[in-house]
């Protein structure tokens, strides 16, 4: 009727992956261009703050009721993107958002950021509610390679076994793999395995979560990884690995009564448990972004240049078996005379 308000439109069957795919990567970029603005001071803190920071404004401008599942940490640790808060725009009157579990790690690789080393991202992932595990903050061992080992490895079998699986999908030899490892004391035995067996190893500082994304990308250099890095980090990993078909087994290293009772009071029946991707991210509905923070093999770092900046994204979904790389220019002000720059 003419003069009567319009009803509100219902929002609540917006698709994750078709409608809010491309959202979530103006997420990860924001985030992802202020820690690369502290990149190489050698301030941390600094770094993942503004990371965490830009994320959380960012989140502000999302149509979603969301969830944080996974975040900076417990609710009374941490001041923003902390597990349980809740994140998106907020709905006008009358109409309401897809309910939506994110896990987020605004800077990943913080000290490789405030090193100015390589490999550091921002990066989300995104699904139904239930869609990502709730993993406590603790460690778990990995094995994650590409998709021709799915269903092939054991978390339990001897290190030169799961290489000789590694090797047999990829139809190559052992000495022909790269392994990444974190160089962790921790490692030790691990390492000397796999130098033992004759495979090729890449000790990385910091940065498993992207190194698990090489891992199930042909071309990058990297054929699995293995050892124990963050829970959480295994879960966005997880998220990723399911879009792009690969593999991965987990575990949570539960090793106090602390974190026992922890893990417990998250509903955690077996914290012996072997998880698959599946089981970590079991989301119908998944989106997995990521955006270059520190140049790094499969993602440009930030670039910035008089006028703006120019970043480099990895957006994937599941279910509509997406893998978009987005390269975009960020104008902070109208270009010079001679236009838009590239870098
Ligand atoms: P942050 O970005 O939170 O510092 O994590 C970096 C990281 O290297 C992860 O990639 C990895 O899973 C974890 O830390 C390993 O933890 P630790 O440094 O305790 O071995």
């Amino acid at each position: 009727m003419p003069g009567q308000p319009q009803a509100p439109t219902e929002l609540t069957d917006l698709d994750i992956e078709q409608d809010l795919a491309l959202e979530f990567i103006r997420v990860v970029e924001e985030a992802a261009i202020a820690s690369a603005r502290t990149m190489g001071q050698g301030d941390a803190p600094k770094a993942d703050q503004g990371a965490v920071q830009a994320m959380r404004r960012a989140f502000e401008r999302v149509a979603i009721d969301g969830t944080i599942v996974i975040g900076e940490g417990e609710r009374d640790k941490a001041p923003m993107l902390y597990i349980g808060e809740q994140v998106g725009s907020r709905p006008p009157a009358g109409v309401s958002y897809p309910k939506v579990d994110i896990a987020v790690d605004p800077l990943e690789g913080t000290n490789l950021c405030a090193t100015g080393a390589s490999n550091s991202i921002a990066v989300l992932a995104a699904s139904e509610p239930g869609g990502l595990l709730h993993a406590p903050d603790c460690y778990m061992e990995k094995i994650i390679a590409g998709p021709a080992c799915r269903g092939a490895l054991d978390l339990d079998a001897p290190v030169e076994e799961n290489l000789r699986t590694i090797a047999a999908c990829l139809e190559r030899d052992v000495p022909d793999l790269t392994i990444v490892v974190l160089e962790r004391p921790r490692h030790a035995a691990l390492i000397q395995s796999i130098r033992e067996a004759g495979a090729r190893i890449r000790l990385i500082q910091d940065g498993d979560l992207s190194a698990g994304i090489a891992a199930a990308i042909r071309g990058v250099g990297v054929d699995a990884v293995m050892g124990s890095g963050g829970a959480p980090e295994g879960v966005i990993t997880a998220a990723a690995l399911r879009c792009l078909h690969g593999e991965m087994l987990a575990r949570l290293v539960v090793n106090s009564p602390e974190l026992e009772e922890r893990v417990a009071a998250m509903g955690i029946r077996d914290p012996k448990r072997i998880y698959t991707a599946r089981d970590l991210a079991p989301g119908k509905k998944l989106v997995f972004a990521a955006c270059g923070v520190t140049q790094g093999a499969l993602l440009n770092g930030v670039r910035f240049f008089g006028e703006g900046c120019r970043t480099h994204s990895l957006v994937m979904t599941r279910a509509s078996n997406k893998v978009r790389f987005v390269d975009a220019i960020h104008l902070t002000r109208p270009p010079g005379p001679r236009g838009v720059r590239l870098y």
